[in-house]
Parts: C-alpha cells; sequence; structure tokens
C-alpha cells in the first residue's frame, strides 16, 4: 500500500516535470480544421487586452475563415485571466481551453504544474527563438510595443511633441498629458522603470506634478484623447497609448537614448480541454504565416522570424528596445511589486472604472 502511494505521488510528480518530444505538427491549417470540426462546442479563449472591441477582429477573422468552428473570446486584463486560470484549477472548475495573454511569468510555471498541453503549430521552428518553449507548452502569438508618443495634432504642433520622456516633466505639458496607471499594468510599469532607471525617482516625483490625466487601461488615453478632440480640452499627448488610426492622432517616435518596451504575449492550450483540435486550430492559425503577414497589428514585428525577413524587420536587432527585456523583468516578481508599491505611494491607487467596464467586450 506504502508501496503503491509514493509510486502515484512519483507519476504526478513527473506528468509535472517530465516532457516527452513533441512532434510539429506538419498538417495544413485545413486538415486541423476538418479535424476541429468534429468536436462539439465552443472554444473558450481568454485574451489579455484592455478594449474589449480589440477582440472583434480576431472573433471575425476566425469566424470568417473557419465558420463551423466557434470561439468565444474574453478579453480582459492579463493580471484578471492568469488568476481565474488558478482558481479555476484549485476549485476543479476549466474555465479557459487556451491563454493568450502578456503576462509571460507564469506560462514556465503552468508548464511545471502541469497544466498545460505541450503542442508545437506548424510554424514552430519559424516563432523567434527566445519567444517559445521548446517543448511546445507555449509560445509567442504576438508582438506589441509602448512608449512612442501619441498626440492630437490639432492641439500640439508635431515639433512640440518631445522625443524624450526627459522632457515630458517640462511645465508646458502641464495638464497635456493623459497616462496609463503604471501600477495597474505591467508592461507600463515595465516602461516606467526603464525611465526612472536613466531619469531617477526625481522625474516620477516632477511628473506627479504636472497635472497628469491618470487612467485605467493602455485603449483609454487615445479613446480620452479622441472624445476631447472637438472640445475644449487641454488633453492632446499620451506616450501610453495605441494610435488608434483617426486621422488627427499622430504618432512620434523616442530618440537615442531612450529605451521603450515591446514584448510579445504568449499563447498555450490549457490542459483539460474538451476541444483540443480546436484549440490547435487557434493556436496554428494566430501562428500562422498567413495570419501573421497581414499588416494589423500596428506595424510591429511578426513572432515569425521569415515573415519578418520578407519585411525587413529585425525586432532582435533594434537598440531602443529589447524584445526580451520585458520577459525576464515579469519572472522577477519581488522587483515588480517594488515598482507598483513605487507608483502607488508616488501616484496613488488606480482609480475610476475599470478598462473593460468601459470598453467591453461584445455581447
Ligand atoms: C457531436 O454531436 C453530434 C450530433 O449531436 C454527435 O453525433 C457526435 O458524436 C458529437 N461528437 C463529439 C466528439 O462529441
Ligand atoms: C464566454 O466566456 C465568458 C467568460 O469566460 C463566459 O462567461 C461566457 O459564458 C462564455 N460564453 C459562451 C457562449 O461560451
Ligand atoms: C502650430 O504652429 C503654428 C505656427 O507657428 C501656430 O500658428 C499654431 O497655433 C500652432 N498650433 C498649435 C495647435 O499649437
Ligand atoms: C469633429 O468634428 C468634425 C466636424 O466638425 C466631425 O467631422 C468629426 O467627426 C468630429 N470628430 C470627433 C472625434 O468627434
Ligand atoms: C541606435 O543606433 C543609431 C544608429 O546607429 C544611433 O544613432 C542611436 O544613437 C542608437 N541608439 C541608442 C539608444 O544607442
Amino acid at each position: 500500500m506504502k508501496l503503491s502511494l509514493s509510486f502515484v505521488a512519483l507519476v504526478a510528480c513527473a506528468n509535472a516535470t517530465f516532457s516527452p518530444l513533441v512532434d510539429v505538427d506538419t498538417r495544413s491549417l485545413n486538415d486541423i480544421y476538418t479535424a476541429a470540426k468534429k468536436e462539439n462546442g465552443t472554444l473558450q479563449v481568454f485574451w489579455g487586452g484592455d478594449a474589449g472591441a480589440a477582440g472583434d477582429e480576431v472573433r471575425t477573422s476566425f469566424a470568417k475563415r473557419f465558420p463551423d468552428d466557434k470561439i468565444n473570446l474574453t478579453v480582459e486584463l492579463s493580471k484578471y485571466h492568469d488568476n481565474q486560470i488558478d482558481r479555476g484549477w484549485y476549485e476543479g472548475k476549466h474555465v479557459a481551453d487556451v491563454a493568450w495573454l502578456q503576462t509571460t511569468h507564469n506560462y514556465p510555471r503552468w508548464k511545471q504544474e502541469g497544466k498545460l498541453v505541450n503542442y508545437k503549430p506548424p510554424t514552430f521552428n519559424d516563432i523567434l527563438n527566445g519567444e517559445k518553449d521548446f517543448d511546445g507548452a507555449w509560445m509567442a502569438a504576438s508582438l506589441f510595443g509602448f512608449g512612442q508618443m501619441v498626440y492630437d495634432s490639432s492641439k500640439i504642433n508635431a515639433s512640440e511633441v518631445p522625443t524624450s520622456y526627459a522632457s515630458i516633466t517640462d511645465p508646458k505639458f502641464k495638464g497635456k498629458l493623459i497616462l496609463t496607471y503604471p501600477n495597474d499594468d505591467d508592461a507600463i510599469a515595465y516602461l516606467f522603470s526603464l525611465i526612472i532607471g536613466r531619469y531617477g525617482h526625481e522625474w516620477l516625483y516632477a511628473l506627479a506634478k504636472n497635472d497628469v490625466q491618470w487612467v485605467r487601461g493602455t485603449y483609454t488615453p487615445a479613446a480620452l484623447l479622441t472624445q476631447g478632440h472637438n472640445t475644449t480640452s487641454k488633453r492632446s499627448l499620451s506616450f501610453t497609448a495605441y494610435n488608434l488610426g483617426v486621422p488627427f492622432l499622430l504618432s512620434k517616435d523616442i530618440e537615442a537614448p531612450e529605451q521603450k518596451i515591446s514584448w510579445v504575449q504568449d499563447i498555450a492550450i490549457i490542459k483539460g480541454t474538451k476541444m483540443l483540435e480546436s484549440a490547435k486550430l487557434l493556436v496554428a492559425w494566430l501562428t500562422s504565416v498567413e495570419r501573421q503577414s497581414e499588416p494589423n497589428y500596428f506595424g510591429f514585428a511578426s513572432v515569425l522570424d521569415s515573415v519578418n525577413r520578407k519585411n525587413g524587420l529585425t525586432p532582435y536587432q533594434q537598440n531602443n528596445t529589447q524584445v526580451t527585456g520585458f520577459r525576464s523583468w515579469e519572472l522577477n516578481r519581488a522587483n515588480v511589486e517594488f515598482w507598483k508599491t513605487t507608483y502607488e505611494e508616488v501616484l496613488g491607487t488606480p482609480q475610476g472604472l475599470g478598462p473593460l467596464q468601459m470598453f467591453p467586450n461584445a455581447a
């Protein structure tokens, strides 16, 4: 009895840490789709983000390409998705089939805890070499960045838009900035740590005195700039924003010696899924050359070497951003905690509705 118990324990332990070799899936997307169509149900997908509508493009493109396979893509802050996945596990609930998140530090842990399915999509060998688990437990599916200046060109002339974060604390920008609380989002927390690393905590103290409108989420600054466009609002500038592509919002890149942030969102299949082929289809499609070649990621590089070569992009050779920087920063949670506490003490706790309450998912 004693012997068999310890055998069970050993097997459980081995399951969590031993990764048998998985072959790259050599099927075409259409062949994976054929297998996926035999599964009944809806694939539950957690995508990290702060505007529900951002999911519409993925939902629509997937539905158009694979009309007989249903996905339910929920956009929510990655940190909340993470927590739901872990809590679901403790409660014996399977809350998501696929996790596609910013919070890259969880994936190695989830792998070790035996929570992920090893899967290598057809393009596995083409995915950026530092951005995938060699057993296929997780891999990059998208690449993003923050730090460029986004401004309303009707309210501020291009020549006045700074190319250095140092200038942002100048009193001439008092009342003009809309920025994301760095203590609410790890990507922005990392960006602020890079800036403070260069200019010291004095930079943060000065910024706190420059009448910044602090908001939750990274979609919110550009959304508020857009709302304020035809009004008397003096708010005209952000560096924690996406340029939403509206004609009056323009971008200007920062210049040396500044460092901005770029990072990948990892994707993984959660163990226990009843829709394994559908989950593989989503991963294979998101990382496919066909999908990665679409110019819809705001001009950022692809997670595929071949696509970057074709477009003349070299994400690992840029000297003003380091793709791997965020991944290693995220892993040191004590350091992350130090920074978030610093921001909280100087700027206060994040106020206002969460971004997904302001910009919810489509019904
Ligand atoms: C899916 O549903 C159909 C029709 O109800 C059924 O025949 C089939 O066995 C189901 N397939 C699976 C994998 O559950
Ligand atoms: C979609 O996902 C959300 C969040 O997990 C869940 O509350 C909802 O019931 C799901 N809807 C469907 C149709 O699966
Ligand atoms: C931009 O510069 C022009 C010429 O100097 C000036 O007339 C205009 O008021 C400026 N616009 C803004 C929004 O500052
Ligand atoms: C601003 O006003 C112009 C016309 O005066 C209108 O065409 C445009 O849609 C408005 N933009 C926003 C963002 O409200
Ligand atoms: C990056 O390289 C360019 C071109 O060599 C150089 O002008 C710039 O100063 C460099 N930036 C940094 C941050 O070192």
